[in-house]
């Protein structure tokens, strides 16, 4: 893959959209965004060196991108001596204390005929570099022991592990995210859109399509998909 470096951008997410003559295979990594983009309208705090913000451009017709960026997150946190879970859909994440903490956040746009996978990794923060509100809910790999890596470095090895999981076939796929998704046998709440209060249930298995099938206390079972509802884990 052709990896463009820039030192400051809105997003980078934005720029792809923005340059239309960036085709499959092209990632944009910035050193920091100014408006970096997290799912549902959310924003995604990216300071300075203190994390990988990458987009990549790839066919729109892949499928299963999210499944495919979470398992090659996970494989690019390991090299980085960071052992992480995949919370349902699309967020890595580390348990300590009893409570899962995010460090890698996904999010895939189709835009102008191009599908923008953007990931960014909490690589470089302290505690006190998270917002208060995120503190106890974020962490880095730096907060996890892991070794010391520059955003580049892991731009790198994220790239060369989506390469390959690119090139797994849909049951080796699914076997390895769902041997390290932590929703499943969990207690959830299901949510349709962000002000909903959520329904409480239990994430009992993992679809091949990853679909997620939950069963509510009175009996009642649902297939969700991602896009549709978002699992927070109770
Ligand atoms: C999420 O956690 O909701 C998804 C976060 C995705 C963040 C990445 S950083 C690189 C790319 N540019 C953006 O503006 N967002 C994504």
């Amino acid at each position: 893959m052709r990896l463009i470096h820039l030192d400051e951008v809105d997003s980078t997410q934005n720029y792809i959209k923005l340059h239309p003559e960036l085709t499959d295979g092209t990632a944009v990594l910035a050193s920091r965004q100014t408006a970096g983009r997290g799912r549902l309208g959310r924003s995604f705090a990216s300071p300075k060196n203190l994390g990988m913000y990458l987009s990549v451009v790839l066919p729109p017709n892949t499928q299963n991108i999210t499944p495919i960026a979470a398992v090659a997150g996970r494989r690019a946190l390991a090299r980085a001596q960071v052992d992480c879970g995949i919370k349902w859909v699309n967020d890595l994440v580390v348990e300590r204390g009893g409570a899962f903490r995010k460090l890698c956040g996904i999010l895939a746009e189709l835009s102008g005929g191009r599908l923008i996978l953007g990931v960014g990794i909490d690589i470089g923060q302290r505690e006190s570099d998270f917002p208060p509100e995120l503190r106890s809910i974020c962490t880095s790999v730096a907060l996890e022991g892991g070794r010391t890596v520059t955003p580049r470095e892991m731009a790198e090895i994220f790239l060369d592990e989506l390469d390959r999981t690119l090139a797994l076939d849909e049951d080796a796929l699914y076997d390895e995210y769902s041997a390290h998704c932590v929703t499943i046998g969990r207690a959830v709440e299901v949510k349709r859109v962000p002000s909903d209060p959520g329904r409480p249930a239990v994430a009992v298995a993992l679809d091949r399509d990853f679909a997620v099938e939950v069963a509510y206390p009175d009996g009642e079972r649902e297939v969700v998909f991602s896009g549709e509802a978002s699992l927070r884990l109770g």
